[in-house]
């Protein structure tokens, strides 16, 4: 690129500098700026190029589809890091399932080595097993559409890289055109990939410590990944206070924060930042909040009919935690109770717009009983306490309105949690842990059997 443009040094008095700097929009780049001894500013910039080309709209289309090829490489890149560590998982398993395999065949040719019982047990075993197969089939034919994107996106680069050192050999629209492809595949892929049943949650990760004992912290749930803010609220009663970091970096550092004054207090800490809102419940009542971020201020509030609130209906740790806002990869949810439904927590599917409920379940569990829930894929995943010895031990699956048992172990390190919610964005469990801000990855798995929950491409 460099070659088809001029690079220029000026000297020029601060004043003009200032006031000549060009906009990047022309084309203009300010490539150093300083003062020199006698406080004259010196600029070197690069002006745009001086062929025809630049005037060229294709010119500017082309940088915008480099961008874009840029964009999906960096999905691509966020695609493949959550692949191989879920396909860890699956070259884990597998030899398990081929392990009973091969027993049961060695006892089915020298049947005299088992005892009838033992026989059973194993078939038994090797039917649980066996659905497992198709699953693992499943995960590698992903693995490999990754890596035909993967090529694809390599061979557009590098188209994208040729046509710009001689612009006009190439079918603009044609190119266009696959990026698009691209894109759109991409995006089916990411969901396919991304949505599944939980089963494993890994160690935790002490990113800070700070605050008190019980409040809420969190990144945006769906927003473009270029947005890195990080939300900080601590307390569950009456609070007003949110700190804004720009960055996770900034968070971990305590440093680059703005501070938000909600007009309304929260209760709980049930609150979620979707698409640059917070929601949150206004204290003392059921009425749910949305406080643009960027605005700095209320767009909305509704009461969520029938919910309990001031501390009827809590989890198990109180702290007036009623009503639990959340997202998952589907949408925005809340999660509460009522005398009416006789204390079950209840998942309702809110409209992020409106806030109106659009569909309600009642997974039929008792509320005041659970440490804490959270949605994946919608699906419910509810911890059994908010103390030492929690683990995730009830999985509703809206898809079906159906429930489960679940056992999926987890590090409660600090002994308290006072908030634990899924980002999907992330694909990460954020969780508040007696003054510690702590992260954990979740393994999902693509489902095959049993009762559904999470769309994987088993399931139909
Ligand atoms: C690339 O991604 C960034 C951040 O997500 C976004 O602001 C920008 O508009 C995207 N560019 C294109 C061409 O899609
Ligand atoms: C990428 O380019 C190579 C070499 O030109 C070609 O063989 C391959 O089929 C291309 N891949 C895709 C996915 O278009
Ligand atoms: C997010 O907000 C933008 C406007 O701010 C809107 O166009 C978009 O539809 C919203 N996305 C979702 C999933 O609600
Ligand atoms: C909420 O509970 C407090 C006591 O904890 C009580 O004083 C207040 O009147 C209650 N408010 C409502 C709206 O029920
Ligand atoms: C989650 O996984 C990513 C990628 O492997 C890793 O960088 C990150 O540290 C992990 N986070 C936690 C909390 O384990």
């Amino acid at each position: 690129m460099r070659s088809w443009r001029g690079v220029f040094l000026l000297i020029l008095t601060r004043a003009v500098c200032e006031a000549l700097y060009p906009g990047p929009d022309e084309g203009w780049q300010v490539y150093t700026s300083v003062a020199d001894v006698e406080g004259k500013c010196v600029c070197t910039v690069v002006a745009p190029a001086q062929t025809p080309c630049s005037r060229d709209p294709r010119n500017r289309q082309l940088r915008h589809l480099t961008e874009r090829v840029q964009n999906v490489t960096q999905s691509m890149e966020l695609l493949d890091l959550r692949t191989s560590r879920d396909l860890q998982y699956v070259r884990d398993s597998e030899p398990l399932v081929r392990g009973v395999e091969a027993r049961v065949r060695t006892a089915n040719s020298n049947p005299r080595s088992l005892s009838p019982k033992g026989f059973q047990d194993l078939k038994r075993s090797v039917s649980q097993l066996l659905p497992l197969l198709p699953v693992l089939q499943q995960y590698r034919a992903d693995a490999a559409l990754l890596l035909d994107l993967k090529e694809e996106v390599r061979n557009l680069s590098l188209a994208l890289a040729t046509i710009q050192e001689e612009l006009g050999a190439y079918d603009y629209e044609e190119l266009q055109h696959r990026v698009i492809t691209l894109q759109t595949r991409l995006q089916s892929c990411m969901n396919k990939l991304g949505c599944g049943r939980l089963t494993g949650i890994s160690n935790p990760m002490t990113v800070r410590a700070s605050g008190s004992r019980f409040g809420s912290w969190m990144m945006d749930a769906i927003i473009p990944s270029s947005d890195n803010r990080v939300w900080s609220m601590d307390g569950y009663f009456k609070g007003r206070r949110v700190l804004e970091y720009r960055t996770m970096g900034d968070f971990i550092k305590g440093q680059n924060f703005v501070v938000h004054i909600l007009p309304y207090p929260w209760a709980g800490t049930g609150h979620v930042v979707y698409n640059g809102s917070l929601y949150y419940n206004k204290h003392q009542s059921n009425v749910v909040v949305q406080y643009h971020l960027r605005q700095r201020r209320v767009l909305l509030q509704r009461s969520l009919a029938e919910a309990g609130y001031n501390n009827t209906f809590p989890y198990s740790w109180g702290g007036w935690s009623d009503i639990d806002l959340m997202a998952d990869e589907t949408g925005l949810w809340a999660a509460h109770s009522s005398l009416a439904r006789g204390g079950s927590l209840t998942l309702s599917r809110l409209d992020p717009g409106t806030l109106e409920v659009l569909r309600s379940w009642d997974t039929g569990f008792p509320k005041r009983s659970a440490g804490e829930a959270f949605l994946i894929c919608g699906t419910l995943y509810v911890t059994n306490s908010h103390l030492a010895g929690a683990k995730v031990h009830f999985a509703y699956h809206t898809s079906t309105g159906s429930y489960e048992y679940a056992d999926v172990a987890f590090h409660n390190q600090y002994a308290h949690l006072s908030m634990l919610d899924y980002n999907p964005r992330e694909r990460a469990l954020y969780a508040w842990n007696n003054g510690h801000q702590v992260l954990y990855n979740v393994t999902l798995f693509h489902v095959v059997h049993g009762g559904g929950g999470g769309g994987g491409p088993g399931e139909a």
